[in-house]
């Protein structure tokens, strides 16, 4: 399997404490587990920032960072082994495992950590913590500050300066390292497998699950563990949804299907749309839609490279999408009034893209002191642009009603231009109908 090294994450926690101010502290809890009903959990994801500082996949955890601590920088609070509890629900690290295979300094029980943290934060000046992203875990830093501030008239220095971790931290995870870059080439080369199985499976009278059912099957043979985020596979109308997830409307002969979904490995999300024929073969309405998308989703990437801004890729997709649905006489009027006063949005009402990582909308500004972000080379971005036509939309003729394309890829930004890390599934009229042929 794939997967970040051991080293890497060793690199990423003194990048981090390379940027801390002196004589500070870095704070950060595990995920909760989630309770799905009653006894049944949700399956479990680790934090994004924790796993980026540690790789450690239990709960119950807590990393602690104290730059230049002759004792050891790094400290991991973290479940004991119990081996009544380890039959039940599976191994655990352990203080012992957590020296030995995660490489922390020092490692105590999570049980322990109201007695033993107070005294690691006491004497240091600032506190960088994920402020309120996580409400118990602020409390509970609160409460080990005030046990400091009680023990005050004994000499005791509780530190002065909160600061919110996010900044820097996300700021790193916005850059992507060579082993980064190939975790998610391997999500998005398994997603890829995914797309194309569930492309080689359409037909009419299926459900929009039994589709889903392939991805999932791809995704799992593949080794990931779950989808990056809930997939959404969109037949007929529904694909005019965006964030439509109910999947389980019967595929319609003549109908497109837009499907959206990615998998994760090691916590590295993919996020893929293609949208097809569910008989395999475009009609000329179908097809008109389709392939301004695809031209403006060719000249956004020619606008993705390290000297150009966040916005120029989704400017890109504006100007084509909007002449082109004017050609098409779905818009009247002028192009450049058109984007001016916004009348594009009818139809393509969202943005081209997003950071993508360890987040499938991953971390990061966009703009850097009011201004759109200039790209570098290691960033991750996602390519989507979309047409949407309201079923219930009355200007336009009947018969470009329902139709909904949105065709995305991921890509990294390389000193040239861009990698597209998605190319393995079909994308062009021609070669979506002859792949869907051939499985006829
Ligand atoms: N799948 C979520 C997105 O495309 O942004
Ligand atoms: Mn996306
Ligand atoms: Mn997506």
């Amino acid at each position: 399997m794939i997967h970040i090294p051991r080293a890497e994450y060793t690199r990423r926690r003194k990048a981090l404490m390379a940027q801390m101010e002196p004589n500070s502290i870095a704070i950060l809890p595990a995920a909760a587990v989630a309770i799905r009903n009653r006894d049944v959990e949700h399956v479990y994801r680790q934090d994004s920032d924790f796993q980026y500082l540690s790789g450690f996949p239990e709960p119950e955890a807590v990393i602690v960072l104290m730059p230049g601590r002759q004792h050891g920088e790094y400290v991991l609070f973290c479940r004991e082994r119990n081996a009544e509890r380890e039959l039940w629900d599976g191994l655990r690290a352990g203080t012992e495992g957590a020296i030995r295979d995660f490489g922390a300094d020092d490692a105590f029980p999570i049980t322990d950590i109201d007695d033993i943290l107070p005294g690691l934060i006491e004497g240091r000046d600032r506190v960088y913590s994920a402020m309120g992203s996580n409400a118990e875990f602020d409390r509970h830093l609160m409460d080990w500050i005030n046990v400091i501030r009680s023990k005050a008239h004994l000499g005791a220095q509780p530190p002065n300066e909160f600061v919110a971790l996010d900044h820097l931290l996300h700021d790193m995870r916005l850059y992507k390292s060579a082993a980064e870059v190939k975790v998610m080439r391997e999500a998005a080369r398994i997603s890829c497998a995914a797309h194309v199985k569930a492309m080689q499976a359409s037909r009419a009278g299926l459900h929009e699950f039994s589709l889903e059912a392939e991805l999932d099957y791809e995704f799992r043979k593949g080794g990931a563990k779950m989808p990056a985020y809930g997939s959404i596979v969109a037949a007929g109308r529904n694909s005019c949804i965006l964030h439509y997830q109910q999947n389980d409307a019967v595929l319609k002969d003549g109908d497109l299907v837009l499907i959206d979904a990615g998998c994760e490995i090691d916590c590295y999300a993919s996020d893929i749309t293609r949208t097809w024929p569910v008989n395999g073969k475009f009609s000329p309405e179908q097809k008109a839609i389709y392939e301004i998308v695809l031209a403006s989703q060719e000249a956004a990437f020619a606008e993705i490279a390290p000297d150009k801004h966040w916005n120029q890729a989704h400017e890109a997709t504006v100007q084509v999408i909007t002449a082109g649905l004017v050609k098409l006489g779905l818009l009247q009027g002028d192009v450049d009034e058109l984007i001016a006063n916004e009348a594009y949005k009818a139809f393509y009402m969202h943005r081209a893209g997003h950071w993508l990582g360890m987040d499938v909308h991953d971390v990061g500004e966009y703009k850097v002191g009011g201004e759109w972000r200039v790209l570098e080379v290691g960033m991750a971005l996602t390519v989507e642009p979309g047409i949407y036509i309201s079923p219930d939309n009355q200007t336009v003729a009947k018969k470009w009603r329902g139709i909904g394309v949105r065709i995305e890829d991921d890509v990294v930004v390389t000193k040239q231009g861009c990698e597209i890390l998605t190319g393995g599934v079909p994308k062009t009229v021609a070669d979506i109908e002859a792949l869907m042929a051939a499985a006829r």
